[in-house]
């Protein structure tokens, strides 16, 4: 778990919480489940586990399920039936994963899973093993079927697919096929090239199904999983911002007590939502803490003031810091340098502030469920590249953490950050790195000079993409300074200044990206725009890379 950053500074938002590429065998949740003692089950609600056999979508089936209004975690599969029944969840679900039912050291299923008594559902890989379990049969093919199936519903689509159109699209993604369900088991549909695309057994309450319902190109997933859900699980809708909001608001006030809590804003939406929803449960115990480095985007520093101070009444101290930083920056041209020098000094800063208050026994951290995910649960820090931590506080430091948001995905995040009253320019902020700025300006030293361009240009890219409808579509939009200056001319008259690089990207997850086709008229505009309105600029140039092999920031 990284425990080194004050709410989302330095790993704040997606971003931060992403990984710059996917970890070595994809994510590792194997350690998740010895954190899980640390999460309980939200009060009052029925939870679904989902157990994860290596599959790409896992974290959606959770998200999913969630947006069905019913709580749902991910857990590693091979998780001991003692601690499934602890939990005593309403159903699981079985992932799909990357492996041949048929590969030696492909995951296993423990049979006992199917003794519990409550339903299960296996999704692609999860339904052959279940399949294969209980002695149907599954067989490699030739050919897989990957991407848009036409799926027939066979026997009326039985309870699980009953209602639904008799031919639908699906989203597919195997080799290995289910040519005859088990012993006792209806198929309830078939494609080109799966016998069984979805099979039941009502009595034994097991159900598989081969395509993938948590994928936006099955247009009736959600159905499916909303049916699994209510008709077959017996879920009640109650999952909610504003049950999340509740539970925590209780949950944080057993954990403080009476002691003084500190949050670092960085002006990014998780340690913003955090920050709200721990005053909300201990109102004036919270004092946060804003550390102006001098290398947040224009106006940033004080709409954080502003929402924070007038609008919620949080009490905040601002710390300006930006000639210090900036002193600390001169000459500076190494990347990792500048991270960290930027982080060392952001500590410092922070430290210094947290000695001032009395009584203070909590940190606030906005780590988000997907930073317990991917980085194991708490194992995993050293695997997350060392500048996604810079920025972040030290492991010794003697607060007790308050992490309110850990159990949520990034799109509840937001919807709590409404229903606490944040605005809409606060919530849907997008994702922007804890060293700020300052990883924008590459192959150089970052001085007021090159910060005020950037700053300029950017504001001018962000105004032209709200305008364009087009902010929230967008993953990242920003500006990048390369240091190198090329000749130009204006008027009549030769001019020799830097260029700005337009970044936009498109992704889920900031692991993978890629680049964002804005419209020709937009980037008319942004560019005109910059080099009339901003003094020291000749050239705009767009970044057509995606990611892999480039990476979202320049560095
Ligand atoms: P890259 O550039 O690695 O970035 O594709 C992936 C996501 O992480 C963000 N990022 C950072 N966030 N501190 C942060 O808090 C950092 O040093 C940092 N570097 C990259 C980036 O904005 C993107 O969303």
């Amino acid at each position: 778990m990284r425990h080194s950053a004050p709410a989302d500074v330095g790993t704040s938002t997606p971003a931060a919480t992403a990984h710059p590429e996917p970890l070595p065998g994809s994510r590792q949740i194997s350690d998740v489940v010895d954190d899980q003692a640390a999460i309980e089950p939200p009060l009052d609600t029925e939870e679904v586990l989902v157990l994860d056999f290596g599959g790409q979508y896992s974290q959606l089936i959770a998200r999913r399920i969630r947006e069905c209004g019913v709580f749902a975690e991910l857990l590693p599969h091979h998780v001991g039936i003692e601690k499934i029944r602890a939990r005593r969840p309403r159903a699981l679900i079985l992932s799909g994963g990357p492996a041949s039912v048929y590969e030696p050291g492909a995951p296993a299923l423990n049979e006992e899973l199917f003794q519990l008594g409550i339903p299960v559902l296996g999704i692609c890989y999860g339904m052959q093993a279940m399949v294969r379990a209980l002695g149907g049969r599954v067989e490699g093919a030739d050919v897989g079927e990957f991407g848009r199936t036409e799926l027939t519903l066979l026997a009326g689509g039985g309870r699980l697919l009953a209602g639904l159109p008799a031919t639908q699209p699906c989203w597919m993604s195997h080799r290995d096929s289910v040519f005859e369900p088990p012993p006792g088991f209806t198929a309830l549909a078939a494609s080109p090239g799966s016998p069984v695309a979805a099979c039941e057994s009502v009595d034994r309450n097991l159900y598989g199904i081969q395509f993938h319902p948590e994928v936006v190109h099955t247009p009736h997933g959600s159905k499916i999983l909303d049916r699994f859900l209510r008709d077959v699980a017996g879920c009640r809708q109650q999952w909610s911002a504003a049950s999340v909001i509740a539970e925590q608001v209780a949950a944080v006030r057993e954990q403080v007590g009476d002691g003084g809590v500190i949050c670092g804003l960085s002006g990014g939406v998780d340690s913003a939502v955090a920050a709200a929803l721990v005053h909300r449960a201990v109102g004036d115990q919270l004092t946060c803490v804003l550390v102006d480095h001098g290398l947040l985007r224009k106006g940033e520093a004080e709409q954080v003031v502003e929402t924070f101070r007038q609008g919620l009444g949080i009490k905040l101290i601002h710390v300006d810091a930006r000639e210090r930083f900036l002193e600390r920056l001169a000459g500076v041209d190494d990347p990792e340098l500048k991270r960290k020098a930027i982080g060392a000094e952001f500590i410092r800063v922070f430290e210094g502030e947290a000695e001032k208050l009395d009584n203070v026994s909590h940190l606030v951290q906005g780590t988000l469920y997907s930073d317990v995910i991917e980085s194991g649960g708490g194992e995993g820090a050293a695997t997350i590249k060392s500048h996604h931590n810079v920025g972040g506080l030290p492991d010794d430091l003697e607060f007790e953490l308050v992490e309110p948001l850990r159990m949520l995905f990034k799109d509840e995040v937001r919807a709590v950050g409404a229903e606490l009253g944040l605005s809409e320019r606060m919530v849907w902020r997008q994702p922007f790195p804890g060293p700020g700025l300052a990883i924008r300006i590459v192959g150089g030293e970052v001085n007021e000079e090159r910060l005020e361009i950037l700053r300029d240009a950017d504001a001018i890219l962000q105004e032209e993409v709200r305008a364009a409808g087009l902010y929230r579509e967008l993953w990242q939009s920003f500006c990048v300074l390369p240091a190198v200056r090329s000749v130009g001319v204006q008027g009549d008259g030769r001019t020799y200044a830097y260029p700005i690089v337009i970044r936009a990207v498109t992704s889920d997850d900031a692991m993978t990206a890629d680049w964002a086709r804005l419209p020709y008229d937009l980037l008319e505009r942004v560019s005109n725009r910059i080099i009339n309105e901003v003094p020291g600029v000749n050239r705009v140039a767009l970044d057509i890379s995606s990611k892999p092999p480039a990476t979202i920031e320049w560095e």
